[in-house]
């Protein structure tokens, strides 16, 4: 059998997706599920870290699934799942953790990041810090050894949790011989992440984002916000150092960027009316996606089932795994009866 490599990310559902997500995660992951064996979850039960209002956490894992789906993924042929409806991921948590190392848990950078703004701030090291937060890396580890998966495409922010769970999978491996399987990162390329309003990263935690499904006046009415200087239509620019023209070039097409371009640097560029072409611009970009996004926000239980097809086609990659795993630490079963 000539098996297909496995790919798998999981996304973790905070806020309302942007075009930062989608041009940074959402099509990179997309494009690359063509290729591989593709396992792609959201990770509900690690956004539960910081999500404390029921409703905000329901809303956002529908919010999320909508968005994914209605950008192009296809469930027939990625598994598309909830994190949250395999259990399996959360006794494989337990078994890894077993042998991880607390000090290697000690070292990854959220952790630290909260030990380090609490010695500043004179607290307690550890104050605020849930097992949850502690924790995570592991549970990231199972999200992943749980599906065999050999490439896992994520941020550059991500890259100390592929190293640790490729630390966890060895350690398991040379107590209980070779069974979990270290996988690789395909860690994304930063420069092409999508500057925001301000010209920082466009992230949730700047407050600088154009949100990708939003009805055109409120995509507008962000577009506008975008932070110019006060240079004259007829003074030369600088496209490139232009927060407008920097989201503009990843949807204009090769011909309107070269006379864009033109304009900026002889002059004739006028902020006002490019921010109006970059707004008409995504606005058509995304008009059909934001169409398929509103149809399944209306109809969750459309959601739902896709979601459950997804699971049943992850319960049986899990049992699968989780059955290697327990077999190689001596649990024994009952019977040979299904749960
Ligand atoms: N920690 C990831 C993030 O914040 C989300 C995530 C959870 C994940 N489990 C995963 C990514 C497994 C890849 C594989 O972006």
């Amino acid at each position: 059998m000539t098996a297909r490599k496995i790919s798998l990310t999981g996304v973790k559902p905070s806020g309302t997706p942007h075009i930062g997500n989608y041009l940074g995660a959402i099509k990179p992951a997309i494009d690359l599920s063509r290729d591989f064996d593709a396992y792609y979850f959201l990770a509900d039960y690690h956004a539960l870290n910081t999500m404390r209002d029921p409703k905000e956490f329901r809303h956002s894992v529908y919010d999320l699934a909508a968005t994914w789906l209605a950008c192009g993924l296809d469930p027939a042929k990625v598994v598309f799942y909830r994190q949250s409806d395999i259990p399996e991921i959360f006794e494989l948590t337990w078994i890894i953790s077993t042998v991880t190392p607390k000090g290697l848990l000690n070292r990854a950078h959220a952790y630290k990041a909260s030990v380090d703004t609490n010695e500043a701030a004179g607290n307690l090291p550890d104050d605020g810090v849930t097992m949850g937060l502690y924790n995570y890396p592991v549970l990231m580890a199972a999200d992943i050894l749980i599906a065999d998966a050999n490439y896992v495409p994520v941020g550059q922010d991500q890259r100390q949790h592929i190293e640790i769970t490729r630390d966890i999978a060895t350690s398991f491996n040379a107590i209980f011989g070779d069974v979990l399987v270290p996988p690789e990162g395909l860690i994304r390329d930063e420069v092409a992440l999508i500057t925001g309003l301000d010209g920082r990263k466009m992230s949730k935690s700047y407050g600088n984002v154009l949100p990708l499904m939003a009805d055109p006046k409120e995509l507008r009415k962000a577009v506008m916000k975008i932070v110019t200087d006060s240079r004259q239509p007829e003074e030369p620019k600088d496209p490139d150092a232009d927060n407008i023209y920097s989201i503009f070039k990843h949807f204009g097409t090769p011909e309107r960027l070269a006379e864009v371009r033109g304009l900026y640097l002889n002059g004739g560029l006028a902020y006002g009316r490019m921010k109006q072409e970059l707004f008409e611009t995504l606005d058509v970009s995304f008009k059909d996606a934001r169409e398929r996004y509103n149809d399944l926000m209306a109809d969750p239980q459309k959601i739902d089932g896709i979601l459950a097809t997804g699971a049943e086609q992850m319960h049986a990659t899990a049992q699968r795994v989780l059955g290697k795993v327990r077999a190689a630490i001596g649990k024994t079963t009952f019977a040979v009866k299904a749960r």
